[in-house]
């Protein structure tokens, strides 16, 4: 496994190593867990109806482009905190969803073109369910009392808060509903209930190729361009894409009146800022190597339809 995840260098073929090796991680974690019926169906429906995957690929992307950049060995025991940290952010991220969805916050009935959690499981097993994923991510990240402990509690301190930071962006984002924010407003917004957990994603993978304080400060510039791109796109798409494309209900944020990049500054004026933004992305890890894989996601994020 160490031998061929080090020679990837486009982002397909990591897609498609990380498409089986995150299932099996997080499907683990969940029988490890063994919730009862019809907990552990409904969060396994959460995390098992596709999504892109994100926040688990900058995880590894970051890991092997530092990897390669310092050309240190990847260890097997290195693997496994990268594919735990993979896993965690992933369940948080979905445990992120589930709530969001729920009538009493977005009230959206599709996710990746499915019916949402508390559609099919009820609102009390979906909310459940999220609280459950945020817990089982934690414990992943914790391991055991026979296993090093430094790595795990620095995997812990960078996903923690800014798991918090997520959902502190979650409460300014229904407090701004109905509202007229300003750049300032609207950006603390964004960087919280999106960019935190793409700062963290970045993050872990650094710490898990041991990442140099310079390199440290590189790739949270990069994560902070590319959580916020992430979410002004993620504005642009629910006003210029349609519901089938998206997998989810288009319009969400009219119906709600919701604060964003759109309602700022058009749709030229967003999808400009969101390129604006890939472009810094793109120059913080430019010393990285030509074409590393995360310039590479930066292209794939900037073309994406949904
Ligand atoms: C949607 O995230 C919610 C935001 C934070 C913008 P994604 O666009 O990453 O959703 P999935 O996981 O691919 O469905
Ligand atoms: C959600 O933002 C951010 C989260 C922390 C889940 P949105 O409410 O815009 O996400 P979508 O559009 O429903 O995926
Ligand atoms: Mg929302
Ligand atoms: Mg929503
Ligand atoms: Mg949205």
């Amino acid at each position: 496994m160490t031998q061929s995840i080090q020679q990837i260098q486009m982002l397909g073929e990591l897609q498609t190593w990380q498409m089986t090796h995150l299932s099996d991680t997080i499907d683990q974690a969940l029988t490890q867990a063994a919730l009862p019926s019809p907990l552990d169906d409904a969060c396994r429906y959460a995390m098992s109806n596709g999504g892109k995957r994100v926040r688990p690929l900058l995880v590894l992307a970051t890991f092997l482009t530092v990897s390669a950049h310092t050309s240190r060995p990847i260890t097997t025991a290195q693997m496994a905190w990268v594919l735990r940290a993979m896993a965690a952010v992933e369940m948080i991220h979905g445990y992120s969803l589930v709530h969001d969805d729920l009538p009493c916050m977005d009230d959206d009935e599709l996710r990746r073109g499915k019916p949402t959690c508390h559609v099919v499981y009820g609102e009390g097993v979906a909310l459940l369910a999220g609280d459950a994923l945020q817990s089982i991510a934690f414990e992943v990240l914790a391991g055991s009392s026979d296993e090093p402990s430094d790595i795990s509690l620095k995997l812990l301190q960078t996903l923690v808060p800014r798991a918090r930071r997520m959902v502190t962006g979650q409460m300014l984002d229904i407090e701004g509903e109905q509202k007229t924010l300003n750049q300032d407003e609207l950006e603390a917004i964004h960087r919280d209930k999106t960019g935190a957990l793409i700062e963290a994603s970045v993050m872990m993978g650094g710490i898990c190729a041991h990442a140099d304080d310079t390199m440290m400060q590189k790739l949270g510039q990069y994560a902070r361009s590319v959580g916020l791109a992430f979410q002004v796109q993620d504005d642009v798409l629910d006003v210029t894409a349609d519901t089938a494309t998206l997998g989810k209900p288009a319009g969400s944020d009219e119906k709600l009146e919701k604060s964003t990049y759109v309602k700022l500054l058009g749709v030229d004026g967003a999808r400009r800022y969101a390129d604006q933004l890939f472009d810094d992305a793109e120059q913080a890890v430019a010393s990285f190597g030509d074409d590393n894989l995360l310039s590479q996601i930066v292209q794939w994020l900037q073309v994406r339809a949904f």
